[in-house]
């Protein structure tokens, strides 16, 4: 069993605090990926977990032993970095082999081993070659190679897919989440990109500046992100969020007025805000509408720019007040730019946030027929 618990875990460089008070729990062959922006303290909290930094104060656990004292080799934890360096004079098999080699492992180990990482990651035929002679995928592969083959308790991953072009970062991405099943093991993965997040985790943490925003299942975060923070982050194109000022609360929703006096009814809780409360409207492109039909909560675009995509076509907008809206809808659609058309959001998909950017709690609404809470 490799669990791993992170308790009050704080990270200081002289006066700088990385990690601030950093709780997670991480369940055996859970895949948890760490995102946020770039200096929020994704590699430190990774590089702490290895051991590679000390904590300032915390503990960390790895199955039921306390390893913050322990050395990184003794973790019994692998990493694979963003910039994994190969050894460029040995083969492919005896860079995968070299950790176990240092080890003390028998030669007929590290053989049978390293055969079995090659087979799951299907580069055997590649196992004689220097890495000159390999793709930049294929590099990748023999850097998780060296991990696999040290059967780590638990994985961690710092950006590894980052050098490597979009195409190709599609395809690791889907080897990936096929590994985490075929090996059955404990990763932590961080990135910047929110899409890696999205499609790879059971579990996001979202990191700013040192402190946990937000811990969820992906579709938590995406359908009740708790602040204009996770809002923005999780979700492409992001979310849209605007100024509004609250014009009435009722049992059953909270009516928002945006600067151009549109009145939308959102579906959050009572007692969280009163009429005159200064807070923000949130709307994802996807859960806007072009509306022919006069709904009343629809407001009118001045598109800017039009993306069609084939399958999707994204307009960028701008209000009668100035701020600038995105919409996503499905196909091809026939608008340019100059035109003044109205968008009407979805009220159930829709986000309000108080001044301190905290998302008001929206009522429980049934998600592609599944309930969550
Ligand atoms: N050795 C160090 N000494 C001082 N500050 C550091 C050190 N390592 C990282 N930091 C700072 O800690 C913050 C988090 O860094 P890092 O964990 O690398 O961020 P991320 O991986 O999320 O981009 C940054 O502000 C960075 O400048
Ligand atoms: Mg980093």
């Amino acid at each position: 069993m490799a669990k791993l618990e992170l308790r009050n875990v704080t990270k200081k460089y002289g006066s700088f605090t990385a990690l601030d008070n950093i709780n997670v729990d991480i369940a055996h062959r859970e895949f948890v990926v760490i995102v946020g922006p770039s200096g929020c303290g994704k590699s430190t909290l990774l590089r702490s977990i290895a051991g590679l930094e000390q904590i300032s104060a915390g503990e960390i656990v790895v199955g039921e032993q306390a390893v913050h004292r322990v050395p990184a080799s003794k973790r019994g934890l692998a990493m694979v970095f963003q910039n994994y360096a190969l050894y460029p004079h040995k083969t492919v098999a005896q860079n995968m082999g070299f950790a176990l080699k240092i080890a003390g492992v028998p030669k007929a180990e590290i053989d049978q081993r390293v055969n079995e990482a090659a087979r799951i990651l299907q580069i055997e035929p590649l196992l004689d070659r220097k890495p000159k002679a390999l793709s930049g995928g294929q590099r990748q592969r023999v850097a998780m190679g060296r991990a696999i083959v040290r059967e780590p308790k638990v994985f961690l991953f710092d950006e590894p897919l980052s050098n490597l072009d979009a195409a190709l970062r599609v395809d690791m991405r889907v080897e990936l989440a096929k590994l985490h099943n075929t090996l059955d093991a404990t990763m932590i993965y961080v990135t910047h990109d929110q899409t890696e997040a999205m499609t790879m985790a059971d579990k996001i943490v979202v990191l700013r500046a040192g402190r946990i925003e937000q811990v969820g299942a992906p579709m938590e975060l995406y359908h009740y992100p708790a602040s204009a923070f996770v809002a923005g982050f999780i979700g492409s194109p992001r979310m849209n969020i605007v100024p509004a000022t609250v014009e009435a609360v009722s049992d059953s929703a909270v009516t928002v007025k945006l600067r151009d006096g549109t009145m939308i009814d959102v579906p959050v809780e009572a007692g969280q805000t009163r009429k005159g409360d200064g807070v923000s409207f949130g709307v994802r492109p996807e859960h806007l509408a072009l509306d022919t039909t006069g709904t009343s909560s629809a407001f009118e675009i001045t598109v800017q720019v039009v993306e069609p995509l084939g399958g999707e076509t994204i307009l960028f907008g701008n209000t009668s007040t100035g701020e600038t809206i995105v919409v996503k809808t499905p196909g091809e659609v026939a608008v340019t730019i100059g035109d003044k058309v109205k968008v009407a959001p979805s009220q159930p998909m829709c986000h309000i946030f108080d001044s301190d950017e905290n998302a008001l709690k929206q009522r429980a609404r049934g998600l592609n027929g599944r309930k969550v809470q």
